[in-house]
């Protein structure tokens, strides 16, 4: 059975397929990026009943765009996302008052629209090539290319492409099958045909994969979607299941078993280890946390005061990289945490004292371990407590009298669990909150 037939059967039922508006279909594919199917769902569930129109995303608040997008990663999709929606409402707001000013009639209610061109949709901020052909063939039908993993993987092995596709000229071949791929499915946008009836037809050199026996009316969404699809289900990046694939008999690496060795990636760069470690500090039933600056990584979302630290050379280099700081990738099982056992060595107290904290004493409260991009993390949480009422127990007798904060406007503010629920914190953040005797629910 042909590609389009395997999709018509067994594709999943996913929420935003279940809709042509180019607005949830630009939400889902944004939220996509880099993030999986599983973890989307839900998020994009809720986004679309929290902000479900255009002007609904343009308007909401950054807190509110930014608590949506808590635990997904990469928030600079989030806020561009934003942006997007502002710049479509200002541009269609600008034509309205120009019509008005001319005495042209114009409608009392305004429903903004996606715009429809290729072009148009690539000049928003946030969408690249991929997104913009993804939404065009989606949600308009359009014959749009589209290369993500996915594709990359099913054209490299179906074509037998041993070239590394992040080379330029690999890349531009492998966007130009896209293309060819979709616009023969534009072709047969109105083919009808039995079961029995199938067609084969060329793509350059190679037997095409589309073998449709299908009726299909939107044939530039479906391929497009087929693609990905077979990529995310059969011919997965570990133990593909050629057994079953739909268009076996078309393959090159299956006919010559090179299915594992494709796509051919290079080598990857060794990750870089690197070390974090946080404050939680409690006074009278509030917490220390601090909003990150804009033009950083996770810029806008909440925090423990932390600071990076060199362990090869026991000293702390006080975030020298804002970029690679915490970001959890995709809120998804990445993140590891593990119950602190080991008294903090002298590094820690420096630390501290970089932060303003001014200490003898703190108490390990758990340390979590992720992988972001090329860098391997590992952020180890430490409580800090203050003096105060509720600041009884006898390991903290030394701190209560040593412990102070001094640079206070660095340092953040003082919240109440409650209060901290209501904050966007970052994934690695979220879970140290979340080891808090007093964690919110
Ligand atoms: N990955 C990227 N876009 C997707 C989509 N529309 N459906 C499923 N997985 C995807």
């Amino acid at each position: 059975m042909a590609l389009l037939d395997w999709f018509a059967l067994n594709a999943r039922d996913l929420p935003w397929r279940r809709t042509c508006d180019p607005y949830a279909v630009w939400v889902s594919e944004i939220m996509l990026q880099q993030t999986q199917v599983k973890t989307v769902i839900p998020y994009w569930e809720r986004w679309m009943r929290e902000v479900p129109t255009i002007e609904a995303a343009a308007g909401a608040s950054p807190d509110k765009i930014h608590k949506l997008w808590e635990g997904l990663g990469y928030y600079t999709r989030a806020r561009n996302l934003q942006k997007a929606a502002q710049q479509i409402v200002a541009r269609q707001d600008a034509i309205l008052k120009s019509r008005r000013s001319r005495g042209n009639e114009t409608p009392h209610v305004v429903s903004y629209k996606f715009p429809k061109n290729f072009d148009d949709i690539l000049a928003l901020p946030g969408i690249g090539r991929y997104t913009a052909g993804a939404i065009c063939s989606i949600a308009f039908n359009q014959p749009t290319p589209i290369l993500d993993g996915n594709v990359i993987r099913v054209l490299t092995r179906v074509f037998g492409i041993s070239e590394n596709p992040r080379e330029k000229e690999t890349n531009v071949r492998l966007w130009k099958l896209a293309e060819e791929l979709v616009a023969t499915a534009a072709k047969y946008h109105t083919r009808r045909s039995s079961r029995s009836e199938e067609a084969h037809f060329e793509i350059g050199n190679s037997q095409s994969l589309l073998t449709s026996a299908a009726t299909i009316t939107e044939n530039c969404s479906v391929l497009n979607q087929s693609l990905m699809e077979l990529g995310a289900l059969i011919c997965t990046p570990r133990k593909p299941q050629c057994r079953i694939c739909p268009v076996k008999k078309l393959c090159v690496a299956f006919r010559e078993k090179r299915v594992e060795k494709l796509p051919n990636l290079g080598r990857r760069e060794a990750a870089t280890a690197r070390h974090f470690v946080a404050f939680v500090a409690e006074r009278n039933g509030r917490f220390l946390v601090r909003q990150r600056p804009a033009g950083v990584v996770n810029a806008h979302l909440w925090e423990f005061p932390n600071v990076e630290i060199d362990l090869d050379r026991s000293s702390s280099t006080a975030n020298r990289d804002q970029s690679a700081h915490y970001s959890s990738k995709n809120g998804q099982s990445r993140l590891t945490s593990t119950a602190t056992a080991e008294k903090p060595g002298p590094e820690i107290a420096l630390a501290a004292e970089q932060l303003g904290f001014e200490t003898y004493e703190v108490m390990p409260l758990c340390t979590l371990k992720h992988s972001i991009t090329r860098y391997r993390i590992t952020l180890e949480a430490f409580r800090v407590c203050l003096g105060g009422a509720s600041d009884t127990s006898p390991h903290l007798k030394q701190a209560k009298s040593g412990t102070r904060i001094t640079r206070r406007s660095e340092m953040g503010m003082w919240k109440t669990p409650a209060q901290l629920q209501q904050l966007a914190f970052s994934s690695a953040h979220r879970t140290i909150l979340e080891k808090l005797p007093v964690a919110p629910k």
